[in-house]
């Protein structure tokens, strides 16, 4: 459907727990996931409801978030179960690709096409530190997992951070050489609670001081088209390359005029940007008398309406909550 600015919304990211198997820094403040309740967070049937009355909408692209989604048990039935709705066009996930290895088949079966992994170092010990306790190894299992299923378009994504591992551009635009699939960096978003000890550069690089240091090592093709997908990213390719990388840039460019999304939160709030605190309720009201189906359609109607034009920057959440 249409914002009031005329972008056309249809596609949904929806964080199904805000639970994790890793604590990565620039998406947990301090280390500490906040966990709510159990109670506090949407069953499956409540997300499949409000999933259904966005289709309704005409949203057609879902994608399934965390915390890291396969730790909720029944996801990729879930998923199936929302690719039998009318209307929906596009089903994918983003993962840390820890427990991909034993899911990929459920999820290709599921009729996942787009898989999302979160990849930021290629250094065991490095990537142990980011992401608190992460095994790199299994995660690079996983994504091989994916890779031999020819249905997936795979995308690797690393948040860059200065001084953390900005070093690492080269070797994982690397990647793209041998393999068919695509690396994305994504500029630090500054978040939460979590700050940058006052004393350190800024730990964002740009997206394009990454394209210039990109160009110092290879030989990059510009404006390229880039894989299938409806995202934000702008894609160059290492000449010769088999994948695409793709550069992000929420901070120095930001893409609202061609944000086509909202999201649902694990706690069942509708957020219109991913950078506004404004939110909507639905839990509580759906598990109350007033809830009706028409009803559940019009408020996310509603968010959809209040959609701001662009992003402000500085809030209080934290990226776990909503899944990037
Ligand atoms: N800045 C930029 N991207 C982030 N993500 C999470 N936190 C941040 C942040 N502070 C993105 C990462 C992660 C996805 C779930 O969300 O790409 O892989």
């Amino acid at each position: 459907m249409k914002d009031s600015f005329g972008r056309n919304v249809h596609s949904m990211r929806i964080s199904v727990t805000d639970r994790c198997n890793m604590r990565c820094d620039y998406c947990v403040s301090g280390g500490k996931l906040q966990l709510r309740p159990e109670h506090e967070l949407l069953s499956l049937s409540e997300i499949e409801t409000v999933i259904r009355a966005a289709g309704e909408l005409g949203f057609d692209s879902f994608r399934f978030t965390g915390g890291e989604p396969l730790v909720r048990d029944g996801i990729p039935e879930l998923i199936e179960r929302v690719g039998a709705l009318p209307g929906v066009r596009k089903l994918s996930l983003s993962t840390n690709g820890s427990l991909l290895a034993r899911h990929v088949d459920r999820l290709a079966a599921a009729g996942v096409k787009a898989l999302n992994i979160s990849l930021d170092s290629l250094v065991p010990e490095r990537f142990r530190q980011i992401t608190r306790g992460g095994s790199l190894a299994r995660v690079l299992e996983g994504i091989r997992a994916a890779l031999r299923r020819e249905c997936f378009t795979v995308k690797l994504n690393a948040v860059i951070m200065r001084g953390v591992n900005d070093d690492e551009l080269a070797p994982l635009a690397a990647l793209t050489l041998e393999q068919p699939v695509t690396v994305r960096f994504i500029e630090y978003m500054p978040f939460g609670a979590w700050r940058a000890p006052q004393d350190r550069p800024d730990p964002t690089v740009s997206s394009h001081e990454m394209l210039e240091r990109l160009e110092r090592e290879f030989d990059i093709e510009r404006n390229v088209s880039g894989p299938v997908g409806e995202g934000p990213a702008q894609y160059v390719q290492v000449r010769g390359g088999q994948g695409f990388v793709g550069l992000i840039s929420p901070v120095y460019q930001p893409f609202c005029e061609r944000c086509n999304r909202i999201r649902l939160t694990s706690d069942g709030y509708i957020k219109s940007c991913l950078l506004q605190d404004e939110r909507f309720a639905l839990r509580d009201w759906m598990r109350g008398p007033d809830y009706s189906f028409p009803e559940l359609r019009r408020r996310i109607a509603e968010a959809v309406l209040l959609k701001p034009r662009e992003h402000s920057h500085a809030r209080s959440m934290d990226m776990s909550t909503v899944g990037g």
